[in-house]
Formats: C-alpha cells, sequence, structure tokens
C-alpha cells in the first residue's frame, strides 16, 4: 500500500530529512586520507542523537542474528552498498559512499552522498558525477500524474548513454513511518509503468551506478555488497516528496558529493 501524508506528516518528513542532510555534511567533511570508517560512523552517531533523532539502519533486518550493526552504511570502490564501518582507513584515489537514514518523531528519512579522496581516477570521476547526474535526472520525473518508472527510466538512460549500468537487485522505495514503504522505485524501467504518482508520496530514490557490470554479490559478513566484476560503483540517494509543483528535496544538503 502507498501511503499518501498529510501536510502535518510533510513537515515531520522535512524535519528528519534536514537532521540526514546535516549527518552527511557532519560525516562529509571528515571523509580524508587516513580516518577510519569507524570514526566516521562515530561522527554520524554523535551528530543524529544531538539532534533528538536515531539511526535508521542500526539494528535494521531480517536475519536477527545479523542485525545491521552501525549509523551508516560505508562502501567503498568495488562494494556497491551496506559496507559495514570497521578498523578500515580510508585512502587518496578511493571513491567513498556514505548512506545514512534517520528517525524522529516517528518519521524516517534516507540520503547517500558518493565522495572522492583526494585525487581520483577519470573512470571515478565520472562515474560519480553521472550517479549523481542521474539521481537529479530521477528526481525531475518526480511529479504528480507521472509513473515510477519515468524515474527508473530517466536514470537508466542517462546511466546507460554514459557507458555505465545500473543495479537491478536493489532499488529505492517509498518512505515514512517505515524504512521502507512501498512503492519499490527501481533504477530501470519503462516510461508510463508502474504506480501514478500523487502529490503527499515520499520517495528514497537511489541510483546504485556500477562502472562495468550490473551484477552484484553479497560479501559472507551477509550485508556488504559488492560488484561481481570489481570495478567500482557510486551511490546517490534523497529522500523526496511529491507535489503539486516540483518535487521537494527532502535531503537537500549543502556540500556536494565530492
Ligand atoms: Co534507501
Amino acid at each position: 500500500m502507498i501511503t499518501v501524508k498529510t501536510t502535518r506528516e510533510l513537515d515531520l518528513m522535512r524535519e528528519v530529512g534536514r537532521v540526514v542532510a546535516g549527518i552527511l555534511e557532519a560525516v562529509g567533511k571528515h571523509v580524508k586520507p587516513g580516518v577510519t570508517t569507524e570514526e566516521l560512523d562515530r561522527i554520524a552517531e554523535d551528530y543524529v542523537l544531538s539532534q533528538n533523532a536515531k539511526p535508521a539502519f542500526k539494528g535494521y533486518g531480517y536475519d536477527k542474528r545479523n542485525l545491521f550493526p552501525a549509523t551508516i552504511c560505508l562502501s567503498i570502490d568495488e562494494q556497491v552498498v551496506h559496507g559495514i564501518p570497521g578498523p578500515r582507513k580510508i585512502e587518496e584515489g578511493q571513491l567513498v559512499s556514505v548512506d545514512v537514514g534517520a528517525i524522529k518523531n516517528g518519521y524516517y528519512g534516507d540520503a547517500a552522498r558518493t565522495y572522492a579522496v583526494g585525487k581520483i581516477s577519470e573512470e571515478k570521476m565520472k562515474l560519480m558525477e553521472v550517479t549523481e547526474k542521474a539521481l537529479a535526472l530521477g528526481i525531475e520525473n518526480a511529479v504528480a500524474g507521472n509513473h515510477i518508472e519515468d524515474i527508473s527510466q530517466a536514470v537508466q538512460e542517462y546511466v546507460e548513454a554514459n557507458g555505465f549500468s545500473v543495479v537491478r537487485d536493489l532499488v529505492g522505495h517509498g518512505i515514512g513511518t517505515k524504512l521502507h514503504e512501498d512503492p519499490p522505485v527501481p533504477n530501470y524501467g519503462k516510461k508510463g509503468k508502474g504506480p501514478l504518482l500523487r502529490p503527499g508520496m515520499t520517495l528514497a530514490i537511489e541510483p546504485m551506478v556500477n562502472a562495468g557490470t550490473y551484477r552484484v554479490y553479497t560479501a559472507r559478513d551477509g550485508w556488504t555488497v559488492y560488484t561481481s566484476d570489481g570495478k567500482p560503483s557510486a551511490h546517490f540517494e534523497n529522500t523526496v516528496a511529491i507535489t503539486d509543483g516540483k518535487p521537494e528535496i527532502l535531503t537537500a544538503s549543502n556540500l556536494k558529493g565530492h
């Protein structure tokens, strides 16, 4: 069931969206060579708690014996999404994606950015830029009267025209009083298909773009998703509200992803 939010609910979605954007800004400043991924997670957790909000990913999962243990997902280079923070140090030349969710007053926000660490290869730079632009094009299509797959097609077309591929196994999602609500928001599809968009719907749109094959696999830790060919991947995500006019980005941040 796709929920349509009231104006009061949208205010709460805006509030948690600002918290999520703030987390990304706080973490983004520290994505530099030498910092460990668990230090970045600590920065995120301190920030979210300081905003009277809670991490949305910590304790999330279907397998009760292996719930996600951290505030952020941190995924480097050929890691696509859902990387678990730990003692690994960030290094020059890496493409680092940070994904974070928060809950405040019963409502969720969810967003991701990919950062370049120092000087990165041309391929990685193009991958990052194409993924960010694909998200922007997807969001442009998140308007009342369109269908979900108008978003999907816009993302897929742009990514593939640039020689990259969109991940199939993971998709965006509705969001609100749950982190994952209907409808799924795939990054591949055909204009005019899927549910009709109406004002008050809130979506997490999140292209995951691979430099090589779209195929991915999940590591033995049960979380980290890798590209099957070991080539790099990038991820950008925003929580967006469908309005009577232009889409409203609820997790817009000041700092660019790079
Ligand atoms: Co998401």
